[in-house]
């Protein structure tokens, strides 16, 4: 089978590459001219683990190509997966105008029966408002079907998460293409992954549900650690002991300084819009929203308390993207918190093992509220170091924003030495707080307060005292 995939982003390129590992020939299409030169030549423009690879094998085996030739695309596959941008308006609703742009170009080009699937995620009732656009542009009487298949993928995971899901999710109102994407999933369904078989609105509201209740998920143990804070309680032992209710589930139970990303942000506003929309109550999800919002703040809130004055103190800032094995800063609590230090006349000495440009984070910070008042002359109040080490030089304090794997065995005593005072502020509680306590840290986290060693938990089939 032939197909084609628009967009060339995340979603796009994990998906184009994923099912050419299947077997199946896969035109890749950009507008982007720069973007499907470099794509050609096997070079991803962001950091996704196994991407590459994945991409030069599959061009080198001929089941990948990349086009900026949306015709050609549409002429020689039976399935056109849209996976462009749907950005959030300054309301929280999703810009669709991107994928209507994309649907236009289909039906333009279309000379025989196509199925167009939504891979992107798009409101409710985006697959109806589809079908009348293509049917509305098209140059020859032909037949289609829309079909909503939404994506699952974490970013840092991405690959994994196509390869081996937990469920794929199609919604459709016509056999034929029920039939066509199960016989394109075979894989998977080799691999005898669920499938969700059901209508196109029903499909489009999984996703929006899917990624609120993960929010939720997140923003409730935030909430409890800040809780624990204050009654002695140890976050990650009720985290352990709730998760062990298999109908809670131990993911997503991790505190720290509140979700980011391009996704559960973006995802639980659209969706709080689509239900003022129609005049539905999702409080939940609202307070969840809210919830994360004030996480960031209370995380800053933390650092300033402890510290006392911030102006003219420098902090090392180890972590820069949403979370670790990604170098995307979208809505990270990092850029909310540098931010926040920044207006009270803080300096910043910050790394990231991954995320390299000066440029975007300082426009990232400008384009987040406050952060307009940061003036290009305090732009260098941020510096860029090579490692957490050069970060720590002279600092007043060291925070943990994200919890990349080479932050869990740093040279603390070294560290300390760096540093001009021995502050740490593990927002992922990556640390033991009575070892860096020892050390002679003033050290800080999210909602850890176990002292007794004794305290354990135990997997009774294995316990033997
Ligand atoms: C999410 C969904 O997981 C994925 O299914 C969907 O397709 C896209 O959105 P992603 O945004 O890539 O994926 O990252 P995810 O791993 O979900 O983490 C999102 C944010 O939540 C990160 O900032 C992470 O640090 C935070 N998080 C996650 C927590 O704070 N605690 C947790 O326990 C889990």
């Amino acid at each position: 089978m032939h197909i084609g995939v628009i967009g060339t982003g995340y979603v796009g390129l994990v998906t184009g590459a994923c099912f050419a590992e299947f077997g199946v020939f896969v035109t890749c299409v950009d507008k982007d001219t720069k973007k499907i030169k470099s794509l050609k030549q096997g070079k991803i423009p962001f950091y996704e683990p196994g991407l590459e690879e994945l991409v030069q094998r599959n061009i080198k085996e001929g089941r990948l190509t990349f086009t900026t030739d949306i015709a050609e695309a549409v002429r020689s596959s039976l399935v056109l997966f849209i996976s462009v941008g749907t950005p959030p308006r300054g309301d929280g609703s999703a810009d669709l105008s991107y994928i209507e742009e994309v649907a236009k170009e289909i039906a333009v080009n279309m000379k025989e029966y196509k199925v167009i699937v939504t891979k992107s995620t798009v409101p409710v009732g985006t697959g109806d408002r589809l079908r009348k656009i293509v049917s509305r542009h098209l140059n020859e009487k032909v037949d289609f079907d829309i079909v909503s298949n939404p994506e699952f993928l974490r970013e840092g995971s991405a690959i994994e998460d196509f390869m081996r899901p937990n469920r794929v999710v199609i919604g459709a109102d016509s056999q034929q293409a029920v039939a066509i994407m199960k016989d394109l999933y075979k894989p998977l369904y080799l691999i005898e992954t669920p499938f969700v078989i059901t209508n196109i609105e029903t499909s489009e509201l999984i996703k929006y549900a899917s990624n609120s209740f993960l929010a939720t998920k997140i923003s409730f143990i935030n909430e409890i650690s800040n809780l624990c804070d204050k009654v002695g309680a140890d976050v990650h032992m009720v985290a352990k002991g709730m998760g062990l209710d298999q109908r809670i589930g131990p993911k997503f139970l991790h505190p720290g300084p509140g979700y980011g990303g391009s996704c559960l942000p973006k995802d639980t506003k659209a969706l709080l819009k689509m239900a003022e929309e129609h005049n539905v109550e999702l409080g939940i999800i609202y307070a969840a929203v809210r919830a994360n919002e004030r996480q960031r703040e209370s995380m800053a809130k933390k650092i300033k308390d402890a510290i006392g004055r911030l102006k003219g103190k420098t902090i090392a800032i180890l972590g820069l993207s949403f979370k670790p094995n990604t170098d995307d800063i979208r809505d990270a609590p990092s850029i909310y918190i540098i931010r926040r230090l920044l207006k009270e006349g803080a300096k910043i000495r910050a790394y990231d093992p991954v995320f390299k440009s000066r440029e975007l984070l300082l426009n990232s910070i400008k384009l987040s509220g406050e952060g307009s008042a940061l003036s290009t002359s305090s732009s260098k109040l941020i510096k860029f170091c090579k490692d957490p080490y050069e970060a720590a030089e002279g600092a007043h304090a060291l925070v943990i924003m994200t919890e990349w794997n080479q932050f869990r065995n740093l040279e603390l005593e070294r560290l300390k030495k760096l540093l001009s005072e021995p502050f740490f502020f593990d927002l992922r509680n990556i640390y033991v707080p009575q070892k860096l306590k020892k050390l002679g840290y003033k050290y800080f986290c999210v909602g850890r307060n176990l002292s007794n060693s004794y305290l354990q938990y135990y997997e009774t089939k294995g316990f033997n005292e």
